[in-house]
């Protein structure tokens, strides 16, 4: 289990939430819910995703999702360069704005999937994107937790390479997760991912409900 990164303070601006989970797990209805309801409050939000959330991510998510066998530690690289071009040119400009980002995975979906599940070392992995971010810590990390079983059930698609993978790797990478989540609670929200979608959104507004007002005091004074 990796130690909790107190080295690391979340950016001063702004409000960043990531959002973490296996496959089916349902980030993307999350940041999408809890999007509409702070955008109804006014705020300034911006809704992105690792990988492709930038032109150059997207053609790394193309080789990564829709390619050939990729070797891991390519793999790793491959990941970590999107999330560099991700948080130099869309996450930290949007924070220094004084944005709310929620973004659909970031850097704990590197040590679940490719430490914890593809078998590189955790530590090497967690580094490798801090190196890549210049040390881009999320202020709460959001996992919604499901059993890799019922998570293939809630997919629905044509699988990608790595939705392809064994349900031993896929429950590798829910106890990746929840081992990130357990040594450093403060900064992780943990959720059943099969409770009703609205519910869910609602524990994520009241966790972040503490550091909303000064996120909209700032963004009122800036406006
Ligand atoms: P995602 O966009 O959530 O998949 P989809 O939109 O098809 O539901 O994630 C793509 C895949 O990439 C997913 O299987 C998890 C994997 N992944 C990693 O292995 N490492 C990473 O660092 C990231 C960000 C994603």
């Amino acid at each position: 289990m990796l130690p909790p990164l107190t080295a690391h303070a979340p950016p001063a601006r702004g409000l960043f939430v990531a959002f973490e989970g296996g496959d089916g797990a349902g980030k993307s209805t999350q940041a999408r819910l809890v999007a509409q309801a702070l955008q109804g409050r006014g705020l300034r939000v911006v809704t992105t995703r690792e990988p492709g959330g930038t032109t150059v991510g997207a053609a790394i998510r193309e080789v990564l999702l829709h390619g050939e066998h990729v070797a891991p530690r390519a793999e790793a690289l491959l990941f970590a360069a999107d999330r560099a071009h991700h948080a130099a040119t869309v996450v930290r400009p949007a924070l220094a704005a004084g944005a709310v980002v929620l973004c659909d995975r970031f850097m704990d979906s590197s040590v679940a999937y490719q430490g914890a599940a593809r078998g590189l070392a955790h530590a090497e992995v967690r580094q490798l994107s801090l190196w890549a971010t210049e040390g881009l810590v999320p202020h709460l990390t959001v996992v919604l937790d499901v059993d890799a079983a019922s998570a293939v059930a809630r997919r629905g698609k044509e699988p990608d390479r790595l939705e392809r993978e064994s349900l031993d790797f896929h429950e590798r990478v829910r106890a990746g997760f929840l081992a990130l989540a357990e040594a450093d609670p403060g900064r992780y929200l943990v959720l059943e991912a099969t409770r009703p979608p609205r519910q869910l959104a609602e524990a994520v507004l009241a966790a972040l409900e503490p550091q909303l007002a000064q996120v909209a005091a700032d963004q009122g004074a800036a406006s």
